[in-house]
């Protein structure tokens, strides 16, 4: 076996890389202090507790045209998820911001997906986070997939998950140890469909592996699971807010939070998947059968205008990078 030396290490790594790794644009990393645009060298120390405990916490946005969209309402969630998991915060809310905004200047495109990570640290290769110096913080920019709904303008497949939701704190933190997330895009990979749900031991749909899932009854009234099983969706708390104005207009009668089983979900008269990479995308089959005769849905895609309307033009929840 070769044993390499630092620069022809670096050499090897170059030439591992492959077509994903051209699509990143930028990383800060707090181990260095500082920003790297070379693909080969974003990395995270391998006695990061990250790697292996899956002992860290994370976020995902989007930055549009140089705007951050709902950067706040992504930091208030990290900062829960911190607190929920007991992590040393690395920086403040500010601190976050300003390495945010710099991360994504340097990475020369107004168009990018940004990831945030804070890990509990480096250390020894134990379970105790009691091993690690110091939180480390990582951003990462990268390029941003169109839409589900531009890539898929039919809508979105649904099936039932044969994995459990996440309990207590674990769902509604935003962590790292995502294996159980992965299984349930694994399985609708597999069996496909665009998207599986779990459902709790007792009948409820708690939501996707990295989505929330809402409903529209034959009432009108647009329902979403209730928010103590589940990550709280920022684009489904969005969604929520800009809705109140379909009330004001009739198309709806109510917006809430309820427990749900999956016959709410067949019957219903619209159902739609919502999250940061797929906005509100509108449901034409929800296990096997048609919702809304197998067509997307009128009013998810009127959420689904809203929202990008917002995530577009509302100046109060997006910031100015450049
Ligand atoms: C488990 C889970 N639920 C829901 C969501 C949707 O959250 P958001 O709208 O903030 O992207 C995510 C996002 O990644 C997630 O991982």
């Amino acid at each position: 076996m070769r044993i390499f030396s630092k620069g022809e290490f670096l050499v090897e790594l170059e030439k591992s890389m492959g077509n994903f790794q051209s699509n990143y644009y930028a990383m800060y990393s707090s181990v260095v202090g500082g920003i790297i645009k070379e693909p080969t060298c974003m990395m995270v120390p391998v006695d990061d507790h990250i790697v292996h405990r899956g002992d860290g916490i994370f976020e995902a946005f989007n930055c549009f045209d140089g705007k951050i969209f709902n950067l706040e309402r992504h930091l208030a969630r990290l900062m829960n998820s911190g607190r929920l998991l007991e992590y040393n915060m690395p920086f403040t809310n500010e601190e976050m911001k300003d390495i945010i905004t710099e991360t994504v200047v340097a990475g020369e495109h107004k168009d990018c997906t940004v990831r945030l990570y804070v890990s509990r640290g480096q250390g020894s290769f134990g379970v105790s986070p009691y091993d690690c110096t110091k939180s480390n913080f990582y951003v990462v920019v990268t390029k941003r997939k169109p839409w589900f709904m531009i890539r898929h303008p039919e809508g979105a497949s649904v099936a039932i998950s044969k994995f459990p939701p996440k309990s207590d704190i674990f769902a509604a933190s935003k962590n790292c140890n995502y294996i159980a997330n992965v299984m349930m895009k694994k399985e609708a990979v597999d069996s496909g469909v665009d998207f599986v749900v779990s459902v709790s031991e007792d009948g409820f749909v708690a939501e996707g592996a990295t989505e929330n899932i809402g409903l529209i009854t034959q009432n009108k009234r647009l329902l979403f699971p209730k928010i103590d099983g589940v990550l709280a969706g920022t684009t489904m708390l969005r969604v929520m807010e800009l809705a109140k104005t379909l009330v004001v207009n009739g198309e709806l009668t109510e917006i809430a939070f309820a427990k749900l089983e999956t016959k709410d979900f067949e019957c219903a008269k619209e159902v739609m998947m919502v999250g940061t990479t797929l906005n509100v995308t509108s449901v034409y089959q929800f296990c096997g059968k048609d919702v809304n005769n197998g067509q997307a849905g009128k009013l998810a895609n009127k959420l689904n205008n809203m929202i990008i309307q917002d995530i577009c033009g509302n100046e109060k929840l997006t910031t100015n990078c450049f």
